[in-house]
């Protein structure tokens, strides 16, 4: 068995991704399984090499896990040879300048989406990128959720016949901050620091939308701003000026319409906090983050609308679960797994910079069609 040590500088460590779902849940996750075998005895093991702004904080990460190399210091570790990878899960505002060192540093490079805060950012940093001959990703986690792992199956096992529209929600109630503390960062509803979940959410429904279903042609998005004050991580009053919600109508090839609410201003009423139903003439599926559900057409019952009778049919009992069939690994770490036998084996990758400038241009043009009050039409962006 051969070790083949990879050096990954992880920037935004102490942040809420970077930490447990790519620190702990991936890179860590991987050497506590013995590596990442390659099938020809050799085994990648990630050496993390933690970076941020406060060394207290890094100090604290890397002794609770047992690490010794962390650093304030960026270009110190992009200076270094045994670093071959930077990772970016720092606060998106950030992303672009420290991704621009990375390249000149001729390290592949990872990061959270999205790429950037632009797609005209994002275009440059994809053509800067092929130019230096590096290896690029963008993390797309929901493509490897279980929900819509089991939800590809059936599109790809014929189950929907032609598929019509999809209806997706995803969101929960984000506390203002006030009486209880809010469970995301304060930096999210500030448009001047890059908040804003059209920013947010985007980027991931245009890579769910174009990987399982067909590419987005046209936005409609309409954004709000529900709740306009909150509370900030130290205790004081802020304005929200980024949107907390967005109701958006995407065309896609093929006729199909999906329309995806996102919101941080809405209460659960869900089995999970992102489900997307979707309909197709031979059957219909609800699909969250692990469960999915179906009901075919031999099977679709015929309610008859008469608002002066109570509803006597138990409409969730007449789905039927689809099994697992499989286990499901962490989606944040199969990534991370794709990704490094990327750079080490040359294997394919399709979620690269491109993909990520994709996402952006969704999150872009939505937010210019609230602007506008009218739809957008999305080009197909190239290299
Ligand atoms: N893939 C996903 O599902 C997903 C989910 C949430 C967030 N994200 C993305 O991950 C990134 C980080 O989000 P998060 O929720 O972990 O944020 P966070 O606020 O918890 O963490 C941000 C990190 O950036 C660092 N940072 C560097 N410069 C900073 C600055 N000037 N101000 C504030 N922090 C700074 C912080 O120290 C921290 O380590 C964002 O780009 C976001 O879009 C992705």
């Amino acid at each position: 068995m051969t070790r083949r040590s990879i050096g990954i500088i992880v920037n935004g460590v102490t942040g809420r991704m970077g930490y447990r779902q790519h620190l702990v849940r991936s890179l860590l996750a991987i050497r506590e399984q013995g590596g990442l075998p390659l099938g020809d005895g050799t085994r990648i093991w990630p050496e993390p090499i933690l970076v941020g702004r406060d060394e207290t904080r890094l100090q604290a990460v890397a002794q609770r896990h047992g690490l010794t190399d962390w650093t304030t210091d960026l270009a110190a570790a992009l200076a270094r040879d045994d670093a071959e990878i930077y990772f970016d899960a720092q606060v998106t505002q950030q992303r672009e300048k420290a991704i621009r060192q990375a390249i000149e540093a001729g390290k592949h490079i990872y990061t959270e989406k999205p790429l950037a805060e632009s797609s005209a950012a994002a275009l440059e940093l994809v053509r800067a990128a092929d130019a230096a001959g590096i290896r690029t990703g963008v993390v797309q986690d929901k493509l490897f959720l279980p929900g819509l792992r089991k939800l590809r199956r059936l599109i790809d096992g014929g189950f929907f016949g032609r598929i019509l529209s999809i209806r997706g929600e995803f969101g929960y109630w984000v506390f203002e901050g006030d009486w209880q503390p809010a469970q995301r960062p304060s930096w999210n509803y500030r448009t001047e620091d890059g908040g804003g979940i059209v920013m947010d959410m985007f980027p991931h429904w245009q890579y769910v939308l174009e990987e399982l279903f067909a590419p987005v042609r046209a936005v409609t998005c309409l954004a709000a701003t529900h709740i306009p004050e909150r509370v900030d991580e130290a205790g004081r009053p802020y304005p929200a000026t980024a949107d907390d919600a967005a109701y958006g109508i995407f065309e896609l090839d093929g006729g199909i319409v999906a329309a995806l609410n996102s919101s941080w201003a809405t209460r659960v009423h869900r089995d999970e906090l992102v489900e997307f139903h979707v309909d197709g003439t031979e059957g219909s599926a609800v699909a969250g983050l692990r469960r999915c559900r179906v009901q075919h057409r031999a099977v679709t019952p015929k309610p008859v609308w008469n608002p002066d009778l109570p509803a006597t049919e138990d409409f969730r009992a007449q789905w039927t679960e689809v099994p697992d069939n499989e286990e499901f690994d962490n989606g944040f770490k199969v990534q991370w797994e794709a990704f490094l036998r990327h750079v080490v084996t040359g294997s394919p990758f399709a979620w690269d910079f491109l993909a990520g400038a994709r996402g952006v241009q969704l999150a872009e043009l939505g937010l210019r069609s609230a602007r506008e009050g009218r739809r957008v039409e999305v080009p197909e962006l190239s290299r």
